[in-house]
Parts: structure tokens; sequence; C-alpha cells
């Protein structure tokens, strides 16, 4: 039966490019899909270093912005990967199946190691840690962004290894894509917007006030150019702005072109425009995330059930591989 598997690092209050890129395509899924895991993968984050009370708040603070996008927690799966601890088993015995050189050549490796002048094991093998949070619960459907498509590909990789060596365990999983495109940062349009960029004007938080994300979009960088038009490749700045703009209003690039045009929009009213969208539409998110940060106890409950019902379905795929490899 098809089942759908997602995961997102405990960061804290997630940016809009989590929340278009990914969060609300989980809300989508949880009413097509009877089986719906989503997981906050703290063990994917102390791949860095990690500041213990910092981390713990994030985990709580993840949780309460995941509800109040819209996750179900009574619908959905909702858990903390580090409560569930099959999921660093099934690592272990999927990174004896992997090679070096397949990690060697990920791209976020690439990226990542280099920042580091010794870059810890789990960095590198990252990409293990998510093939078993997939293959846990024999997910076939995986919803993620494009950064992730690598991963996804050894995910399948490493369950066919599996499944040739030791009889078929493992489905075959694939990627769902949202329509909406990467959201860059609105300081460096060439990059993803990303929570380890350090300048937060890079990014626009969930709880960020009217006033925050109408700076930063403000200050966002685009180019000399003053038209408003769309081409992602040569305009990356003001075409990143268009892609904020069309998540966050259903509107197509053409129709937010041609607007700005016949109301003689140059860039800097235009991001007037695409400020109050983004703040009208995350003023009750905002809102909801407030109010759920402050009743602990409702989240913790929330991760404890959700984490009893995961470890049902993790700890019966755990007896099924030690079975198959010889070690029951
Ligand atoms: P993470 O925590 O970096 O990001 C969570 C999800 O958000 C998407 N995303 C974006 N989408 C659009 N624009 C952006 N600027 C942007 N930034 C992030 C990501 O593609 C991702 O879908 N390794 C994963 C977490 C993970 C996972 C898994 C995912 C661990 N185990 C198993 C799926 C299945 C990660 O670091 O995502």
């Amino acid at each position: 039966p098809p089942r759908v598997f997602s995961g997102i690092q405990p960061t804290g209050v997630p940016h809009i490019g989590n929340y278009v890129g990914a969060i609300r395509n989980w809300v989508e899924l949880q009413k097509k899909y009877d089986s719906v895991l989503l997981c906050i993968v703290d063990l994917h984050s102390i791949t860095v270093p990690q500041d213990p009370q910092q981390l713990r708040q994030n985990i709580f603070d993840m949780t309460a912005c995941l509800l109040a996008c819209g996750i179900n927690p009574e619908r959905s799966i909702l858990f903390q990967q580090s409560h569930v601890a099959e999921h660093a088993e099934l690592a272990w015995t999927l990174g004896c199946l992997c090679t070096l050189p397949r990690l060697q050549h990920l791209p976020q490796w690439r990226e990542k190691s280099g920042k580091y002048k010794e870059p810890g094991l789990g960095l590198f093998t990252y990409p293990v840690l998510q093939a078993a949070d997939i293959l846990l619960y024999k997910a076939t459907d995986v919803p993620v962004g494009e950064d992730q498509i690598h991963h996804i590909e050894l995910t399948r990789h490493l369950a066919k290894s599996f499944n040739r060596n030791y009889g078929v365990v493992f489905p075959s999983c694939k990627v769902v894509m949202g329509d909406v495109p990467k959201i860059r940062s609105l300081r460096n349009p060439m990059a993803k917007m990303s929570k380890s960029e350090p300048n937060p004007l890079s990014r626009i938080e969930l709880t960020d006030s009217p006033d925050d994300i109408a700076e930063k979009i403000k200050k966002a960088v685009t180019d000399s150019t003053s038209e408003v038009t769309y081409a992602p490749d040569t305009r990356p700045g003001v075409s990143n702005l268009i892609d904020i703009h069309m998540a966050f209003s259903g509107l197509f690039a053409e129709e937010i072109c041609e607007h700005a045009y016949l109301k003689a929009l140059d860039t800097g009213l235009y991001k007037q425009e695409v400020s109050e969208v983004v703040i009208e539409k995350l003023r009750p998110i905002s809102d909801t995330i407030r109010r759920l940060q402050a009743d602990r106890s409702y989240l913790e409950k929330v991760l404890k059930s959700g984490q009893e019902r995961a470890k049902t379905l993790a700890g019966a795929t755990m007896c099924e591989v030690k079975q198959a490899m010889g070690l029951s």
C-alpha cells in the first residue's frame, strides 16, 4: 500500500522555502494518503555541531510549526527521529551495503564537507541514515525538494542491494515533487534559501513580524533593471520574488508581470506588493505557532503518540531485516 514518509531537520522555526517547498505539500498529501509519516530528523541535525539546549527548543518549535501549518497529528504520524532507535539500527545495516564512492559523489557532501577542516563521519554517512528513515517504514512516496533527489536515488539503490542480497524486504520509493520551484536566498539569489546562511536577511521565517518581512523583501537583492519580468536564469533576484509571490498567491508568473506592467510597478513598488501577500498569508500561521509554542505539554503529547505509532511499524521492519540477514 502507498505510504508517504518525509523528514525535516529541527532548525527551529522553518523559513518560507521549507514551507512552500515541503510542509505545505505534506499538508495536502495528508488528504490523499491514508498513511503519512513526518519525522523531525534530529539525528541528521547532529551531523554538524549543535547546542543541546537550542536543539531541544528547536525540536519543539518545529513541532509547533508543523502543527500550525496544518499537519494533523491524528491523521499523520508526527515524531522525533532519535526516539525511535530503529533508525540508527537500520542505518548501520544499510551502511554495510554502501560503498564509499557512492557517498563521495553526492553533491551535498562535496558542498558541506568543504566547510570543515575535518568533516565528521556523520556528515559523510548522512544520506545512509536518510535511506534508513524511508525504508524503515517501507515508504513508497517521498515528498522532498529537488535538493534531496540524489538521496532518494541512493535510497532506491540501497533497497535494491538489500533485496538482491537477502531477499525482498523493501519496496521501491519515488520522489513526489510539489509544483513550486526552489525558493532562493534573498541576499544571494543563486543559492537556495537556507537556515545555514549566516545572514538572517536572507530568509523569511514563519514567525517573522510584518515589519521584518517587509524589511527583508525591501532589501532583497535584485538587479539594475527596474521592470518586473520573470527570467530565473538571467534575473534570479526579481524572479525569486515572483516565485515567492506565486507560491503565496496561486497566480502565474505571466499574470503577475502583466499586473506589474499595467500598474507601472518598478521592482521597488513590486516588492511592497509581495510583502503584503506574504504578510497576510503568514499572519494566521504565525499566530497559531505562538499559541502552540506556549503549550509544551500538548507538543510533548503529540510527539509521544507519534513515537509509539512509528515504533510499532519500525519494529516490525527491523524484525524482517534481522531475519533476512541471519541476525535473528
Ligand atoms: P531539510 O530539513 O534541509 O529540508 C526539509 C525540506 O524542505 C525542502 N527545502 C526547500 N524547498 C524549497 N526551497 C528551499 N529553499 C528549500 N530548503 C529546503 C527540502 O528539499 C526538504 O524536502 N535530508 C533532509 C531531511 C530528511 C528526509 C529524510 C527527507 C531526513 N530523512 C527522509 C525525506 C525523507 C533535509 O535535510 O531536509
